[in-house]
């Protein structure tokens, strides 16, 4: 068998986990939220949940991927061999295909981005009115193309492999969106009237701290930015070396989703109330709201093109991640090469969208019902197996190793009583709501 392959430090892991965690959901979903919630209130129960939660379902993640050099599927049916418990197999399929399902509809959308960078570029949205144009193209076979592209574009990368390919292309694009986003922050801070979308998003409205909604909603928004799949993460740790200090990893890669959030969040909200317009969540926001706003600000083209061009490294660099996952647990199970394996994943997660392309209700049912059920499930399920099958003080033996500074007792039953348990209201608390992530 060959050798496998591995990230060759720790800036290019961590750099392609904040890739995996920034994505659209810090973007369409957190700065609406932020304004939503009860604006800087919101980043209470926020943090309280990303940074503990996130960063605890981050390094059991990766530490679940490390210690058996496995995806989340070799990794998770090793656990159960172990211990002698059945189905085995059939429960560590359930995360892989969690992720294989978000690729699919997700490199939907990433289509869409491709799409609405070239049409700023061109100067389409000047001349168009932008909601038709959105309907006009979204749900219908126009969008099949672009979507290619973008599964194209994920197959390449994910080719190269993780140091060629993966790691190399978070090195440069991840530093390359902050930036950018930086660059739209100040553009976006300086329009006359953006002091209305500032205070709309700073000033605290404590009262929403008295209501469950907000604390849900923040819970979802924690635990699916940093991509808590049970497969997305334990991939990317499964290529790391022992002498990495994984606690490290898992808390930068929150203090820098974090922080795109808050960057997209000034981004976006500032100059919808500059120009009169009301910020909205999802796909509405990202391609209706914004190319309305770049469409009426001075230099709109070239802001507008720079700005989906960091939603194209966003959305990527978060696809490639997406794809590894299976491709990782087939070239595992069939010791596959990874050229062909790759192949057969793109094609199928393109072929298996089609129907998403054609029809936004499919596109909308199907989503939901990965975000609501599967993907969360897959996240409970590779917890399980690690913190309690695995065994709690193990796992924490495992997360220690190559750490400077090793956490101590308290995180075994933060692990095995409390992250499991959270990992199960977020499911539950998803079925109820429809989805909160
Ligand atoms: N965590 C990524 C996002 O926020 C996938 O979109």
């Amino acid at each position: 068998m060959k050798e496998r392959e591995s990230f060759s430090g720790k800036l290019g892991f961590i750099l392609s986990c904040i890739g995996s965690a920034i994505g659209l959901g810090n973007i369409w979903m957190f700065s609406w939220r932020l304004g939503q919630y009860g604006g800087a209130a919101f980043l209470v129960p926020y943090c309280i949940f990303v940074f503990i939660l996130g960063s605890i379902g981050l390094m059991g993640e990766f530490a679940l991927g490390r210690s058996r050099k496995k995806g989340s599927f070799g990794g998770i049916k090793e656990i159960f061999k172990e211990k002698n418990l059945p189905f085995g197999s059939i429960i560590a399929t359930i995360p892989t295909i969690g992720l294989t399902g978000i690729l699919i509809f997700y490199t939907v959308v990433v289509g869409w981005i491709i799409r609405y960078f070239y049409a700023s570029l061109i100067g389409t949205f000047n001349k168009v009115d932008i909601p038709t144009y959105f309907s006009n193209f979204a749900g219908t076979s126009s969008s099949i193309p672009w979507h290619a592209l973008a599964v194209l574009l994920t197959i390449i990368v994910v080719t190269l492999g993780v140091t060629k390919g993966i790691e190399k292309v978070n090195k440069i694009v991840m530093p390359a969106l902050f930036i950018i986003f930086i660059i739209l922050m100040i553009r976006s801070l300086t329009l006359p009237g953006a002091v209305k979308g500032i205070k709309y998003l700073l000033i605290p409205d404590w009262s929403y701290l008295l209501k469950p909604i907000t604390w849900v909603m923040a819970l979802g928004q924690a635990f699916f930015t940093v991509s808590l799949t049970g497969c997305a993460l334990v991939v990317y740790g499964s290529y790391l070396n022992d002498d990495i200090d994984i606690p490290s990893a898992a808390i930068h890669t929150v203090i820098f989703d974090t922080i795109s959030a808050l960057l997209a969040s000034f981004i976006i909200i500032p100059s919808a109330f500059a120009f009169g317009l009301d910020p909205t969540a999802g796909p509405a926001l990202l391609f209706i709201t914004v190319p309305s706003i770049f469409k009426m600000m001075p230099g709109g083209n070239i802001f507008g093109a720079l700005f989906f061009l960091s939603i194209i490294f966003a959305s990527v660099s978060s696809a490639i991640n997406m794809m590894e996952g299976p491709v990782e647990a087939l070239m595992h199970q069939f010791n596959w090469k990874r050229t062909n394996t790759v192949f057969i994943v793109g094609l199928f997660s393109f072929i298996a969208a089609i129907p998403l392309d054609l029809s936004m209700a499919k596109f909308g049912a199907f989503s939901d019902f990965i975000t609501v059920y599967i993907s969360p499930l897959g996240a409970v399920l590779a917890a399980i197996a690690f913190f309690w099958i695995y065994g709690a003080e193990k796992a924490r033996i495992q997360i220690n190793k190559g750490s400077a500074k090793p956490l101590g007792k308290w995180l075994e039953p933060a692990g095995k009583y409390m992250f499991v348990s959270i990992s199960i209201i977020v499911l539950i608390l998803g079925i109820i709501y429809g989805g909160i992530g």
